[in-house]
């Protein structure tokens, strides 16, 4: 195990392959791979392809609250806990922090599986602000 030591939830009985973090906080939005294009030149991933994936992955939860278009207007403690390799899994998962009159706070938590093995860290959070956005690309009223 590696990271702060969460595990998968294992709860598919013997051989299952641990899909969630127990630890994780919030929804699954988004999962994909880092690539090689995806490194920096010492070959480990650039933190901005993490933070543009934990972007889409809050912006995603975010729209669906706000019933349409949102534009991210600020990134608030971003924290790059462990470096993300080469071909590990990551998995981005979003909780709303704040609904506000035209914005929305989420909380993303990015963990990697790393490589082809079941181990799971979190590797990165981040608390994203998200603008609800009319036909006019102005900020708009968000439902209750
Ligand atoms: C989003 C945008 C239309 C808002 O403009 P605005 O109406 O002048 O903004 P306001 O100051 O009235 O703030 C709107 C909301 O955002 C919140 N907000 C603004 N700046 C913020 C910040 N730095 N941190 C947290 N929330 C912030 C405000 O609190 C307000 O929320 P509320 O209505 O829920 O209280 C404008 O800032 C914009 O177009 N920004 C660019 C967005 C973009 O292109 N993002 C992608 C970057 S590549």
């Amino acid at each position: 195990m590696s990271g702060d030591g969460a595990s998968g939830d294992g709860s598919g009985g013997m051989g299952a392959i641990p899909d969630r973090p127990t630890a994780a906080k919030g929804e699954l939005m988004l999962r994909t791979f880092a690539f090689p294009a995806d490194a920096n030149p010492a070959g480990d991933i650039f933190g901005g392809w993490l933070l543009g994936q934990m972007d889409i992955a809050g912006a995603s939860l975010a729209r669906r609250r706000a019933h349409g278009r949102v534009a991210t207007v600020a990134i608030a403690q971003m924290t790059f806990k462990l470096p993300v390799f080469v071909g590990d899994e990551v998995s981005c998962y979003c909780s709303i922090v704040r609904v506000g009159s035209t914005s929305v706070t989420i909380d993303v938590e990015a963990w990697a599986r790393r490589g082809d093995g079941d181990d799971l860290a979190r590797v990165t959070e981040g608390v994203f602000t998200y603008v609800a956005l009319g036909a006019d690309r102005r900020a708009r009223q968000i439902p209750k």
